[in-house]
Protein backbone atom coordinates (compact mmCIF):
# COMPACT_ATOMS: atom_id res chain seq x y z
CA UNK A 1 0.00 0.00 0.00
CA UNK A 2 1.42 3.41 -1.03
CA UNK A 3 -0.55 6.17 -0.20
CA UNK A 4 1.86 8.86 -2.14
CA UNK A 5 1.15 7.18 -5.08
CA UNK A 6 -2.24 6.60 -4.99
CA UNK A 7 -2.81 10.44 -4.01
CA UNK A 8 -0.57 11.14 -6.62
CA UNK A 9 -2.70 9.06 -9.32
CA UNK A 10 -5.83 10.54 -8.15
CA UNK A 11 -4.59 13.83 -8.35
CA UNK A 12 -3.09 13.22 -11.53
CA UNK A 13 -6.46 11.82 -12.73
CA UNK A 14 -8.21 14.96 -11.50
CA UNK A 15 -5.85 17.36 -13.52
CA UNK A 16 -6.76 15.48 -16.93
CA UNK A 17 -2.65 15.26 -17.35
CA UNK A 18 -1.81 18.85 -16.62
CA UNK A 19 0.78 17.53 -14.67
CA UNK A 20 3.06 14.68 -14.99
CA UNK A 21 3.62 11.55 -12.04
CA UNK A 22 6.40 12.87 -10.87
CA UNK A 23 5.91 16.71 -10.70
CA UNK A 24 3.14 15.62 -8.24
CA UNK A 25 4.91 13.48 -6.37
CA UNK A 26 7.46 16.34 -5.94
CA UNK A 27 4.96 18.62 -5.10
CA UNK A 28 3.17 16.42 -1.99
CA UNK A 29 4.24 17.30 1.25
CA UNK A 30 3.28 16.09 4.88
CA UNK A 31 1.17 18.40 6.57
CA UNK A 32 2.73 20.19 9.89
CA UNK A 33 0.08 19.60 11.86
CA UNK A 34 -2.10 16.49 12.02
CA UNK A 35 -5.46 19.09 11.49
CA UNK A 36 -4.63 19.27 8.25
CA UNK A 37 -4.68 15.65 7.68
CA UNK A 38 -2.08 13.43 6.69
CA UNK A 39 -0.77 14.08 3.10
CA UNK A 40 -1.16 17.86 1.10
CA UNK A 41 -0.60 18.85 -2.30
CA UNK A 42 -0.29 22.73 -2.78
CA UNK A 43 -1.86 24.32 -5.88
CA UNK A 44 0.44 27.46 -5.90
CA UNK A 45 2.48 26.29 -8.79
CA UNK A 46 -0.56 25.26 -10.97
CA UNK A 47 -2.74 28.36 -10.02
CA UNK A 48 0.43 30.29 -12.10
CA UNK A 49 0.45 28.10 -14.75
CA UNK A 50 -3.66 28.59 -15.04
CA UNK A 51 -3.92 32.53 -13.57
CA UNK A 52 -6.80 31.45 -11.33
CA UNK A 53 -6.74 31.89 -7.53
CA UNK A 54 -4.94 28.39 -5.83
CA UNK A 55 -7.95 28.21 -3.66
CA UNK A 56 -10.05 27.69 -6.45
CA UNK A 57 -8.48 25.34 -8.24
CA UNK A 58 -8.10 23.22 -4.76
CA UNK A 59 -11.72 23.52 -4.18
CA UNK A 60 -12.08 22.22 -7.90
CA UNK A 61 -9.35 19.63 -7.38
CA UNK A 62 -10.72 18.43 -3.94
CA UNK A 63 -14.77 17.27 -5.23
CA UNK A 64 -12.86 15.02 -7.81
CA UNK A 65 -10.47 13.07 -5.85
CA UNK A 66 -11.72 10.03 -4.17
CA UNK A 67 -10.35 6.41 -2.78
CA UNK A 68 -11.41 4.06 -0.47
CA UNK A 69 -8.27 5.00 1.30
CA UNK A 70 -9.12 8.34 1.96
CA UNK A 71 -11.51 9.27 4.63
CA UNK A 72 -11.39 12.73 3.38
CA UNK A 73 -10.53 15.44 1.06
CA UNK A 74 -10.54 18.80 1.98
CA UNK A 75 -9.47 22.17 0.10
CA UNK A 76 -8.13 24.71 2.60
CA UNK A 77 -6.65 28.01 1.28
CA UNK A 78 -4.20 26.68 -1.44
CA UNK A 79 -4.09 23.37 -0.32
CA UNK A 80 -5.59 19.96 -0.91
CA UNK A 81 -5.32 18.49 2.21
CA UNK A 82 -6.14 14.41 2.78
CA UNK A 83 -7.00 12.57 5.30
CA UNK A 84 -6.45 8.92 5.06
CA UNK A 85 -8.32 6.45 6.37
CA UNK A 86 -6.98 4.96 9.44
CA UNK A 87 -8.81 1.89 9.73
CA UNK A 88 -7.92 0.56 6.18
CA UNK A 89 -4.02 1.98 6.56
CA UNK A 90 -3.89 0.10 10.17
CA UNK A 91 -5.35 -2.94 8.65
CA UNK A 92 -2.72 -2.61 5.64
CA UNK A 93 0.01 -1.91 7.30
CA UNK A 94 -0.17 -4.80 10.08
CA UNK A 95 -1.18 -7.32 7.61
CA UNK A 96 2.04 -6.68 6.04
CA UNK A 97 4.02 -6.73 9.17
CA UNK A 98 2.66 -9.95 10.55
CA UNK A 99 3.50 -11.67 6.95
CA UNK A 100 7.03 -10.14 6.47
CA UNK A 101 7.87 -9.74 10.01
CA UNK A 102 11.65 -8.67 9.30
CA UNK A 103 11.90 -8.69 6.06
CA UNK A 104 9.01 -5.80 6.09
CA UNK A 105 10.27 -2.34 4.46
CA UNK A 106 13.12 -4.77 1.92
CA UNK A 107 12.27 -4.15 -1.43
CA UNK A 108 14.51 -4.60 -4.66
CA UNK A 109 15.54 -2.03 -5.81
CA UNK A 110 19.12 -2.75 -6.43
CA UNK A 111 18.31 -6.21 -8.80
CA UNK A 112 21.30 -8.06 -7.14
CA UNK A 113 23.23 -5.83 -8.73
CA UNK A 114 27.12 -5.89 -6.65
CA UNK A 115 28.11 -2.54 -4.45
CA UNK A 116 31.84 -2.37 -3.05
CA UNK A 117 32.15 -1.16 0.10
CA UNK A 118 35.77 -0.20 1.15
CA UNK A 119 35.34 0.50 4.79
CA UNK A 120 37.12 -0.02 8.15
CA UNK A 121 40.92 -0.18 6.36
CA UNK A 122 42.95 0.55 9.85
CA UNK A 123 46.66 0.62 9.14
CA UNK A 124 48.89 -1.79 10.36
CA UNK A 125 51.17 -1.52 13.26
CA UNK A 126 49.00 1.56 14.43
CA UNK A 127 45.68 1.93 16.79
CA UNK A 128 42.50 1.43 15.17
CA UNK A 129 41.16 4.96 15.33
CA UNK A 130 38.24 7.04 15.97
CA UNK A 131 38.30 7.46 12.30
CA UNK A 132 38.33 3.74 11.24
CA UNK A 133 35.39 2.87 13.81
CA UNK A 134 33.45 5.64 12.10
CA UNK A 135 34.29 3.68 8.93
CA UNK A 136 33.17 0.69 10.16
CA UNK A 137 30.42 1.43 11.96
CA UNK A 138 28.88 3.35 8.89
CA UNK A 139 29.65 1.00 6.40
CA UNK A 140 28.75 -1.89 7.86
CA UNK A 141 25.03 -0.39 8.30
CA UNK A 142 25.38 0.74 4.50
CA UNK A 143 26.29 -2.90 3.64
CA UNK A 144 22.84 -3.70 5.93
CA UNK A 145 20.75 -1.27 4.28
CA UNK A 146 21.95 -2.15 0.40
CA UNK A 147 21.03 -5.65 1.24
CA UNK A 148 17.67 -5.12 2.33
CA UNK A 149 17.20 -2.91 -0.45
CA UNK A 150 18.10 -5.93 -2.91
CA UNK A 151 21.88 -5.43 -3.65
CA UNK A 152 25.00 -7.21 -2.94
CA UNK A 153 27.41 -5.44 -0.74
CA UNK A 154 30.82 -6.39 -0.98
CA UNK A 155 32.54 -5.36 2.41
CA UNK A 156 36.37 -4.89 1.61
CA UNK A 157 38.82 -4.39 4.42
CA UNK A 158 41.29 -2.23 2.21
CA UNK A 159 44.26 -2.72 5.23
CA UNK A 160 46.88 0.09 5.18
CA UNK A 161 49.65 -2.53 5.13
CA UNK A 162 51.83 -0.87 2.21
CA UNK A 163 54.29 2.50 2.07
CA UNK A 164 56.98 3.95 3.28
CA UNK A 165 55.95 3.74 6.87
CA UNK A 166 56.60 -0.11 7.38
CA UNK A 167 60.45 0.92 6.31
CA UNK A 168 60.88 3.34 9.10
CA UNK A 169 58.89 0.33 11.62
CA UNK A 170 61.20 -2.38 10.20
CA UNK A 171 64.34 0.51 11.02
CA UNK A 172 63.16 1.60 13.97
CA UNK A 173 62.53 -2.14 15.44
CA UNK A 174 65.95 -3.19 14.38
CA UNK A 175 67.54 -0.29 16.53
CA UNK A 176 64.87 -0.47 19.27
CA UNK A 177 62.62 -3.09 19.33
CA UNK A 178 62.23 -5.83 21.65
CA UNK A 179 60.55 -9.55 20.37
CA UNK A 180 58.97 -9.92 23.82
CA UNK A 181 57.67 -6.63 24.36
CA UNK A 182 55.70 -6.30 20.73
CA UNK A 183 54.67 -10.13 21.45
CA UNK A 184 53.04 -8.85 24.63
CA UNK A 185 51.66 -5.29 23.60
CA UNK A 186 52.12 -5.16 19.89
CA UNK A 187 50.29 -2.15 18.81
CA UNK A 188 51.03 -0.48 21.85
CA UNK A 189 55.24 -1.39 21.51
CA UNK A 190 54.64 -0.64 17.70
CA UNK A 191 53.20 2.69 17.99
CA UNK A 192 56.36 3.63 20.45
CA UNK A 193 58.47 2.58 17.91
CA UNK A 194 57.12 4.31 15.30
CA UNK A 195 57.32 7.52 17.27
CA UNK A 196 60.59 7.72 18.48
CA UNK A 197 61.78 7.01 14.73
CA UNK A 198 59.99 10.30 14.27
CA UNK A 199 61.51 12.02 17.12
CA UNK A 200 64.65 11.07 16.72
CA UNK A 201 64.32 12.09 12.98
CA UNK A 202 63.85 15.26 13.55
CA UNK A 203 67.59 15.70 14.93
CA UNK A 204 69.37 12.76 12.90
CA UNK A 205 68.68 12.62 8.93
CA UNK A 206 70.34 9.43 8.91
CA UNK A 207 67.26 8.20 10.37
CA UNK A 208 64.80 8.77 6.95
CA UNK A 209 67.27 7.22 4.77
CA UNK A 210 67.29 4.25 7.07
CA UNK A 211 63.76 4.03 6.89
CA UNK A 212 63.41 4.23 2.87
CA UNK A 213 66.21 1.91 2.56
CA UNK A 214 64.36 -0.60 4.47
CA UNK A 215 60.97 0.05 2.60
CA UNK A 216 63.10 -0.68 -0.62
CA UNK A 217 64.22 -3.91 1.11
CA UNK A 218 60.76 -4.64 1.63
CA UNK A 219 59.24 -3.51 -1.81
CA UNK A 220 62.35 -6.16 -3.33
CA UNK A 221 60.89 -8.58 -1.37
CA UNK A 222 64.11 -8.78 1.41
CA UNK A 223 63.86 -11.77 3.27
CA UNK A 224 64.07 -10.54 6.70
CA UNK A 225 62.25 -7.06 5.87
CA UNK A 226 59.11 -9.48 4.72
CA UNK A 227 58.89 -11.52 7.78
CA UNK A 228 59.04 -8.33 9.88
CA UNK A 229 56.56 -6.94 7.79
CA UNK A 230 54.15 -10.43 7.98
CA UNK A 231 55.24 -10.48 11.85
CA UNK A 232 53.67 -7.25 12.68
CA UNK A 233 51.03 -7.95 10.05
CA UNK A 234 49.63 -10.64 12.44
CA UNK A 235 50.30 -9.07 15.29
CA UNK A 236 48.02 -6.10 14.24
CA UNK A 237 45.44 -7.81 12.62
CA UNK A 238 44.84 -9.85 16.24
CA UNK A 239 43.78 -6.83 17.78
CA UNK A 240 41.67 -5.69 14.93
CA UNK A 241 39.65 -8.77 15.05
CA UNK A 242 38.85 -8.71 18.83
CA UNK A 243 37.53 -5.27 18.21
CA UNK A 244 35.37 -6.43 14.77
CA UNK A 245 34.67 -9.29 17.28
CA UNK A 246 33.14 -6.97 19.98
CA UNK A 247 31.51 -4.73 17.25
CA UNK A 248 30.25 -8.52 15.44
CA UNK A 249 31.26 -7.38 12.17
CA UNK A 250 32.54 -9.45 9.41
CA UNK A 251 34.12 -8.77 6.17
CA UNK A 252 34.00 -10.20 2.52
CA UNK A 253 37.62 -9.28 2.12
CA UNK A 254 40.72 -8.22 3.59
CA UNK A 255 42.70 -7.57 0.14
CA UNK A 256 44.56 -4.59 1.44
CA UNK A 257 47.42 -2.28 -0.24
CA UNK A 258 50.13 -4.89 -0.07
CA UNK A 259 48.08 -6.83 -1.96
CA UNK A 260 48.26 -4.62 -5.33
CA UNK A 261 52.12 -4.52 -4.60
CA UNK A 262 52.86 -6.73 -7.69
CA UNK A 263 49.67 -5.42 -9.72
CA UNK A 264 51.00 -1.55 -9.95
CA UNK A 265 53.15 -2.16 -13.01
CA UNK A 266 50.14 -2.69 -15.41
CA UNK A 267 48.61 0.21 -13.98
CA UNK A 268 51.32 2.08 -14.89
CA UNK A 269 52.22 0.58 -18.27
CA UNK A 270 48.36 1.16 -18.74
CA UNK A 271 48.92 4.55 -17.80
CA UNK A 272 51.67 5.10 -20.01
CA UNK A 273 50.02 3.26 -22.84
CA UNK A 274 47.12 5.90 -22.38
CA UNK A 275 49.81 8.78 -22.45
CA UNK A 276 48.99 9.99 -19.40
CA UNK A 277 51.89 9.91 -17.67
CA UNK A 278 53.84 13.38 -17.37
CA UNK A 279 57.14 13.63 -15.73
CA UNK A 280 57.44 16.02 -13.06
CA UNK A 281 60.65 16.91 -10.91
CA UNK A 282 61.77 13.12 -11.56
CA UNK A 283 58.10 11.82 -10.65
CA UNK A 284 55.58 10.32 -12.39
CA UNK A 285 52.26 12.61 -12.71
CA UNK A 286 48.51 12.34 -14.02
CA UNK A 287 48.10 16.02 -14.95
CA UNK A 288 44.72 16.93 -13.59
CA UNK A 289 44.84 20.47 -14.15
CA UNK A 290 40.97 20.59 -16.78
CA UNK A 291 39.49 19.02 -13.25
CA UNK A 292 40.60 21.96 -11.18
CA UNK A 293 42.52 19.16 -9.09
CA UNK A 294 46.23 19.33 -8.65
CA UNK A 295 48.66 16.59 -10.57
CA UNK A 296 47.87 12.99 -9.03
CA UNK A 297 51.17 11.72 -8.07
CA UNK A 298 51.45 7.71 -9.37
CA UNK A 299 55.73 6.97 -9.07
CA UNK A 300 57.98 8.86 -6.45
CA UNK A 301 61.63 10.42 -8.08
CA UNK A 302 63.28 6.68 -6.45
CA UNK A 303 60.81 4.59 -8.31
CA UNK A 304 58.38 4.01 -5.07
CA UNK A 305 54.62 3.91 -6.22
CA UNK A 306 52.13 5.88 -3.83
CA UNK A 307 48.91 5.47 -2.17
CA UNK A 308 47.26 6.66 -5.15
CA UNK A 309 49.31 3.98 -7.41
CA UNK A 310 47.54 1.23 -5.26
CA UNK A 311 43.85 3.13 -4.84
CA UNK A 312 43.91 3.12 -8.73
CA UNK A 313 44.61 -0.69 -9.43
CA UNK A 314 42.42 -1.60 -6.57
CA UNK A 315 39.69 0.05 -8.17
CA UNK A 316 40.55 -1.63 -11.84
CA UNK A 317 40.71 -4.51 -9.85
CA UNK A 318 37.31 -4.45 -8.43
CA UNK A 319 35.66 -3.58 -11.47
CA UNK A 320 37.22 -6.95 -12.84
CA UNK A 321 36.45 -9.26 -9.77
CA UNK A 322 33.05 -8.03 -8.65
CA UNK A 323 31.68 -5.93 -11.23
CA UNK A 324 29.95 -3.81 -9.51
CA UNK A 325 27.19 -1.34 -10.23
CA UNK A 326 28.55 1.27 -7.77
CA UNK A 327 31.66 1.46 -5.49
CA UNK A 328 31.87 3.06 -2.34
CA UNK A 329 34.73 4.59 -0.46
CA UNK A 330 33.69 4.83 3.39
CA UNK A 331 36.70 7.06 4.19
CA UNK A 332 36.99 10.44 6.35
CA UNK A 333 36.13 13.98 4.63
CA UNK A 334 40.09 14.78 4.62
CA UNK A 335 40.47 12.38 1.64
CA UNK A 336 38.07 14.02 -0.44
CA UNK A 337 40.95 15.59 -2.65
CA UNK A 338 42.71 12.34 -3.26
CA UNK A 339 39.29 10.01 -4.20
CA UNK A 340 38.50 13.16 -6.41
CA UNK A 341 42.37 12.70 -8.08
CA UNK A 342 41.27 8.51 -8.49
CA UNK A 343 38.35 8.88 -9.64
CA UNK A 344 39.66 11.79 -12.11
CA UNK A 345 42.47 9.47 -13.77
CA UNK A 346 40.30 6.67 -13.74
CA UNK A 347 37.81 8.64 -15.93
CA UNK A 348 41.03 10.12 -18.33
CA UNK A 349 41.87 6.79 -18.71
CA UNK A 350 37.95 6.10 -20.30
CA UNK A 351 36.78 3.91 -17.65
CA UNK A 352 33.33 4.94 -17.65
CA UNK A 353 32.59 2.66 -14.17
CA UNK A 354 34.68 5.45 -12.51
CA UNK A 355 31.27 7.84 -12.82
CA UNK A 356 29.58 5.14 -10.34
CA UNK A 357 32.38 5.55 -7.75
CA UNK A 358 31.98 7.56 -4.49
CA UNK A 359 33.31 8.47 -1.61
CA UNK A 360 31.32 8.00 1.31
CA UNK A 361 33.20 10.88 3.66
CA UNK A 362 32.35 11.47 7.23
CA UNK A 363 33.13 14.26 9.69
CA UNK A 364 35.84 14.06 12.91
CA UNK A 365 35.21 12.14 16.49
CA UNK A 366 35.95 15.39 18.58
CA UNK A 367 36.70 15.07 22.69
CA UNK A 368 35.83 18.35 24.38
CA UNK A 369 35.71 20.04 21.11
CA UNK A 370 39.24 18.58 19.87
CA UNK A 371 40.06 16.15 17.39
CA UNK A 372 40.77 12.99 19.10
CA UNK A 373 44.42 11.84 18.08
CA UNK A 374 46.18 8.80 17.86
CA UNK A 375 49.44 10.67 17.66
CA UNK A 376 52.10 11.89 20.02
CA UNK A 377 51.42 9.04 22.57
CA UNK A 378 47.82 10.37 23.66
CA UNK A 379 46.26 7.14 22.44
CA UNK A 380 42.74 6.29 22.85
CA UNK A 381 42.41 2.58 22.31
CA UNK A 382 39.52 1.76 21.11
CA UNK A 383 38.98 -1.80 22.78
CA UNK A 384 39.29 0.11 25.77
CA UNK A 385 36.65 2.46 24.59
CA UNK A 386 34.53 -0.72 24.15
CA UNK A 387 35.29 -1.81 27.37
CA UNK A 388 34.33 0.87 29.45
CA UNK A 389 31.28 1.74 27.68
CA UNK A 390 30.43 -2.00 28.07
CA UNK A 391 31.36 -2.15 32.08
CA UNK A 392 29.19 1.75 32.50
CA UNK A 393 26.31 -0.67 30.58
CA UNK A 394 26.60 -3.30 33.28
CA UNK A 395 26.39 -1.20 36.06
CA UNK A 396 23.44 1.11 34.77
CA UNK A 397 21.78 -2.78 34.23
CA UNK A 398 22.54 -3.90 37.74
CA UNK A 399 21.02 -0.11 39.04
CA UNK A 400 18.15 -1.11 37.48
CA UNK A 401 17.10 -4.53 36.52
CA UNK A 402 19.15 -6.21 39.37
CA UNK A 403 17.86 -9.92 38.39
CA UNK A 404 18.40 -9.73 34.49
CA UNK A 405 19.78 -13.26 33.87
CA UNK A 406 23.23 -13.06 31.61
CA UNK A 407 23.99 -9.19 32.38
CA UNK A 408 27.39 -9.75 30.53
CA UNK A 409 26.14 -10.53 27.28
CA UNK A 410 23.59 -7.92 27.66
CA UNK A 411 25.75 -5.24 29.10
CA UNK A 412 27.75 -6.14 25.80
CA UNK A 413 24.82 -5.38 23.29
CA UNK A 414 23.90 -2.24 25.01
CA UNK A 415 27.58 -0.68 25.25
CA UNK A 416 28.34 -1.11 21.63
CA UNK A 417 25.19 -0.55 20.81
CA UNK A 418 25.22 2.44 22.23
CA UNK A 419 28.84 3.99 20.51
CA UNK A 420 27.22 2.59 17.66
CA UNK A 421 23.82 4.60 17.63
CA UNK A 422 25.96 7.38 19.13
CA UNK A 423 27.90 7.42 15.56
CA UNK A 424 25.11 7.19 13.18
CA UNK A 425 22.53 9.15 14.48
CA UNK A 426 23.54 12.36 13.19
CA UNK A 427 24.63 12.99 9.43
CA UNK A 428 27.75 11.31 8.79
CA UNK A 429 29.57 14.95 7.37
CA UNK A 430 28.63 16.20 11.09
CA UNK A 431 31.75 15.89 13.57
CA UNK A 432 30.44 13.78 16.79
CA UNK A 433 31.70 14.49 20.20
CA UNK A 434 32.75 11.93 22.14
CA UNK A 435 31.09 11.63 25.56
CA UNK A 436 30.27 7.80 27.17
CA UNK A 437 27.62 9.06 29.61
CA UNK A 438 25.77 11.01 26.89
CA UNK A 439 25.57 7.49 24.65
CA UNK A 440 24.93 5.45 27.43
CA UNK A 441 21.81 7.20 28.90
CA UNK A 442 18.47 5.43 29.00
CA UNK A 443 16.95 8.64 27.83
CA UNK A 444 17.41 10.95 24.93
CA UNK A 445 18.05 9.69 21.62
CA UNK A 446 20.31 7.12 22.46
CA UNK A 447 21.16 3.61 21.54
CA UNK A 448 20.10 2.30 25.11
CA UNK A 449 16.77 4.42 24.64
CA UNK A 450 15.97 2.54 21.87
CA UNK A 451 16.85 -1.02 22.99
CA UNK A 452 15.16 -0.42 25.95
CA UNK A 453 12.08 0.78 24.53
CA UNK A 454 11.74 -2.40 22.80
CA UNK A 455 12.65 -4.52 25.26
CA UNK A 456 10.07 -3.31 27.49
CA UNK A 457 7.73 -4.00 24.31
CA UNK A 458 9.12 -7.63 24.46
CA UNK A 459 8.24 -7.69 27.61
CA UNK A 460 4.52 -6.63 27.31
CA UNK A 461 4.32 -9.75 24.48
CA UNK A 462 5.83 -12.19 26.83
CA UNK A 463 3.74 -11.40 30.09
CA UNK A 464 0.51 -11.40 27.77
CA UNK A 465 1.49 -14.88 25.73
CA UNK A 466 0.56 -13.20 23.07
CA UNK A 467 0.77 -14.22 19.21
CA UNK A 468 -0.07 -12.30 16.40
CA UNK A 469 -2.64 -13.53 14.23
CA UNK A 470 -4.29 -12.11 10.53
CA UNK A 471 -7.75 -11.92 11.94
CA UNK A 472 -6.96 -9.56 14.32
CA UNK A 473 -4.88 -6.88 11.97
CA UNK A 474 -7.94 -7.39 9.77
CA UNK A 475 -10.60 -6.69 12.04
CA UNK A 476 -8.47 -3.47 13.53
CA UNK A 477 -9.93 -0.55 14.65
CA UNK A 478 -7.03 2.29 15.04
CA UNK A 479 -7.83 5.19 17.93
CA UNK A 480 -6.69 8.62 17.72
CA UNK A 481 -3.82 7.57 20.32
CA UNK A 482 -2.47 4.77 17.78
CA UNK A 483 -2.75 6.92 14.77
CA UNK A 484 0.84 8.03 15.19
CA UNK A 485 2.56 4.59 15.70
CA UNK A 486 0.69 3.61 12.36
CA UNK A 487 2.07 6.57 10.33
CA UNK A 488 4.98 5.52 11.48
CA UNK A 489 5.67 2.33 10.68
CA UNK A 490 3.79 2.87 7.30
CA UNK A 491 6.48 5.16 6.93
CA UNK A 492 9.33 3.08 7.57
CA UNK A 493 10.12 0.93 4.10
CA UNK A 494 10.02 4.84 2.16
CA UNK A 495 12.90 5.76 5.46
CA UNK A 496 14.77 2.64 4.24
CA UNK A 497 14.65 3.64 0.42
CA UNK A 498 16.13 7.26 1.79
CA UNK A 499 18.47 5.70 3.55
CA UNK A 500 19.97 3.96 0.44
CA UNK A 501 19.82 6.95 -2.06
CA UNK A 502 21.93 9.10 0.12
CA UNK A 503 24.33 7.04 1.72
CA UNK A 504 22.92 7.48 5.29
CA UNK A 505 21.91 5.36 7.87
CA UNK A 506 20.89 8.65 10.49
CA UNK A 507 17.51 8.21 8.73
CA UNK A 508 17.31 5.20 10.23
CA UNK A 509 18.65 5.64 13.62
CA UNK A 510 16.22 9.36 13.80
CA UNK A 511 13.63 6.96 12.91
CA UNK A 512 14.07 4.36 15.50
CA UNK A 513 14.12 7.56 17.91
CA UNK A 514 10.82 8.90 16.69
CA UNK A 515 9.07 5.39 16.98
CA UNK A 516 10.21 4.79 20.19
CA UNK A 517 9.30 7.88 21.52
CA UNK A 518 6.05 7.71 20.01
CA UNK A 519 5.69 4.08 21.78
CA UNK A 520 6.51 5.11 25.03
CA UNK A 521 4.13 8.31 24.50
CA UNK A 522 1.20 5.59 23.54
CA UNK A 523 2.70 3.80 26.08
CA UNK A 524 2.66 6.10 29.39
CA UNK A 525 -1.25 7.36 28.39
CA UNK A 526 -2.55 3.61 27.55
CA UNK A 527 -3.54 0.28 29.59
CA UNK A 528 -2.34 -2.20 27.65
CA UNK A 529 -2.50 -5.01 29.41
CA UNK A 530 -6.27 -4.25 30.07
CA UNK A 531 -8.42 -7.08 29.49
CA UNK A 532 -11.04 -5.64 27.60
CA UNK A 533 -11.81 -6.01 23.87
CA UNK A 534 -9.02 -4.40 22.38
CA UNK A 535 -6.26 -6.07 24.19
CA UNK A 536 -5.29 -8.01 21.37
CA UNK A 537 -5.75 -4.67 19.17
CA UNK A 538 -3.12 -2.99 21.63
CA UNK A 539 -0.95 -6.11 21.46
CA UNK A 540 -0.40 -6.32 18.10
CA UNK A 541 0.16 -3.01 17.83
CA UNK A 542 3.25 -3.75 20.34
CA UNK A 543 4.24 -6.48 18.56
CA UNK A 544 4.55 -4.54 15.60
CA UNK A 545 6.59 -1.97 16.96
CA UNK A 546 9.30 -4.62 18.39
CA UNK A 547 9.07 -6.01 15.17
CA UNK A 548 9.90 -2.93 13.42
CA UNK A 549 12.34 -1.35 16.16
CA UNK A 550 14.45 -4.33 16.18
CA UNK A 551 14.58 -4.46 12.12
CA UNK A 552 15.69 -0.62 12.70
CA UNK A 553 18.40 -1.70 15.02
CA UNK A 554 19.22 -4.36 12.63
CA UNK A 555 20.04 -2.16 10.12
CA UNK A 556 22.10 0.02 12.17
CA UNK A 557 24.28 -2.84 13.08
CA UNK A 558 22.89 -2.93 16.52
CA UNK A 559 21.54 -5.96 18.55
CA UNK A 560 18.54 -5.56 20.27
CA UNK A 561 18.18 -7.63 23.83
CA UNK A 562 14.52 -8.78 24.57
CA UNK A 563 15.15 -7.79 27.89
CA UNK A 564 17.37 -5.08 29.82
N1 LIG B 1 44.23 3.13 5.47
C1 LIG B 1 43.73 4.43 5.14
C2 LIG B 1 43.82 5.35 6.34
O1 LIG B 1 43.77 4.90 7.45
C3 LIG B 1 42.31 4.41 4.68
C4 LIG B 1 42.08 3.66 3.39
C5 LIG B 1 40.82 4.07 2.75
N2 LIG B 1 40.53 3.36 1.53
C6 LIG B 1 41.14 3.54 0.38
N3 LIG B 1 40.78 2.80 -0.65
N4 LIG B 1 42.04 4.48 0.20
O2 LIG B 1 43.89 6.55 6.17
Amino acid sequence: MNDKSEFTASIKHALGGKLEQNQIEKLIEKPKSPDHGDLAFPCFSLAKMERKAPHLIAQGLSSNITSSLFEKVEPAGGYVNVFLNKNTVARHVLAEIIQKKGDYGSQNIGNKGVVTIDMSSPNIAKPFSMGHLRSTVIGNSLALILEKCGFQPMKINYLGDWGTQFGKLIAAYKMWGNEQQVKENPIKELLKLYIKFHEEAETNAELDEKGRKWFKRLEDGDEEALNLWKWFKEESLKEFNRIYKLLDIEFDSYNGEAYYNDKMDDTVKLLQKKELLTESDHALVVELSDENLPPCLIKKSDGATLYATRDLTAAIDRKQRYDFVQSLYVVGHEQSLHFQQIIGVLQKMGFSWADSMTHVPFGMVLKDGKKMSTRKGKVVLLEDVLEESTEMAYQNITVKNPDLPDKETVAKQVGVGAIIFHDLKNFRMNDIDFSLEDMLRFEGETGPYVQYTNARAQSILRKSHFEPDMATADSFECVDQEWEIMTLLKEFPEVIKRAQEQLDPSQIARYAISLARAFNKYYAHVRILDPDDRQDQRLILVYAVTTVLKESLRLLGIQAPDEM
